[in-house]
């Protein structure tokens, strides 16, 4: 048997569970690719979903254990499987990895070939890693769920986050006045990123500050989902990608309320190549981990501030912050 370095949960849990081990090397299946990852990058919450668990979204499905987190991959296809003629050994690509399989943590990993894009020639792996899931979560709720139009108004909660710091700059680029909401700490980052106003979170209260803004996304959930139907304009929209809004609240401001989880989609991820290609969008990343420290860096994004992503590095054992 094959076998590779890999970070694995042998039992459902939070980062304390996630071990540094050798495992089996997988091979690709009907319709698959096997990629050599260079860089992955890991999300705030991923470990609680249940789909990081089993193979389904509600849980209710086989239980997957022992499993690799990390589902947003950046590397070089090393082999297809049955019936792959879209791609070729040596093809740099990325990909979103669907949640109810094996995530990228891991010197090599299986996905279907067609979530796999190209990836941006321009950037390095530890960059078009940070793109996948924030990139395309950002996409499918500005552009998708939202509908959001050039003129339009966005306000942008948790902006200097992972979905938040792809969306301020994906709503720039769509034509869109951005209002952002940030630790103060973040204020220039976030205004870098070209909001056109940013709001510390912990000294003022946004619906002071803006009304009639068409659409809200929500990247915080809690009460700065509940406060935010005030500041939309009858019509308007509020997107979370945390928790559905609740629809009673919706109606009553003759709003639309939406809750979406972003699906893997090769065609936009060409959309997000293409704005990087343009110089439009950055990939923000905070800082980059080597594939050992994959456990403490879930255990950074339960308790510390961040700019950006944080992604590891597969290839480079001696990667620093960067
Ligand atoms: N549904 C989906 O498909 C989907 C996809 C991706 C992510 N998510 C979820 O979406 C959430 C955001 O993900 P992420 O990767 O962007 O997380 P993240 O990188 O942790 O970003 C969250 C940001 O929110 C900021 N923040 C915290 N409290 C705030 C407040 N009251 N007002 C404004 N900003 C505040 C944080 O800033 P400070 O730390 O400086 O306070 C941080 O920058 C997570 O819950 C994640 O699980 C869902």
């Amino acid at each position: 048997m094959e076998t590779m370095r890999a970070v694995r949960a042998h039992e459902r849990g939070g980062p304390e569970k996630l071990r540094y081990e050798t495992a089996p090397r997988p091979g690709p299946g009907p319709g698959e690719v096997l990629l050599a990852v260079a860089a992955a990058s890991i999300t705030a919450g991923e470990l609680a979903w249940p789909a990081s668990w089993t193979d389904s979204f509600d849980g209710s499905g086989r239980d997957r254990t022992p499993v690799i987190p990390s589902h947003e991959v950046s590397g070089t296809v090393a082999a297809l499987g049955e019936g792959v003629t879209e791609r070729a050994v040596g093809d740099e690509v990325y990909a979103l990895i669907p949640f109810t399989r094996d995530g990228a943590a891991a010197d090599y990993v299986t996905l279907p070939a067609d979530v796999a894009a190209t990836r941006p020639a321009g950037i390095g792996h530890t960059a078009s890693a940070a793109v996948p899931l924030a990139g395309l979560t950002a996409l499918q709720a500005l552009d998708g769920h939202a509908r959001l139009r050039a003129g339009g108004h966005v306000l942008v909660h948790g902006a200097a986050g992972g979905v938040g710091s792809f969306a301020v700059q994906i709503a720039v680029a769509m034509g869109a006045t951005v209002t952002a909401t940030a630790s103060g700490s973040s204020a220039d980052f976030v205004a870098a990123l070209g909001a056109d106003r940013v709001l510390d979170h912990r000294t003022t209260r946004f619906e002071d500050e803006v009304s009639a803004v068409d659409v809200v996304l929500d990247c915080v959930g809690g009460e700065t989902q509940t406060r935010s139907w005030q500041v939309l304009r009858p019509g308007g929209v509020l997107v979370s990608v945390v928790a559905p809004p609740d629809e009673q609240e919706a109606r009553r401001h003759g709003a639309r309320g939406v809750f979406f989880v972003v699906e893997p989609d090769r065609h936009g991820l060409d959309r997000l190549t293409a704005l990087i290609d343009d110089g439009r969008l950055t990939p923000r990343v905070d800082r980059i981990v080597p594939l050992s420290g994959t456990r403490a860096a879930y255990e950074a994004l339960e308790r510390e501030h961040r700019k950006g992503k944080i992604v590891i590095s597969v290839t480079e054992e001696d990667a620093h912050t960067g």
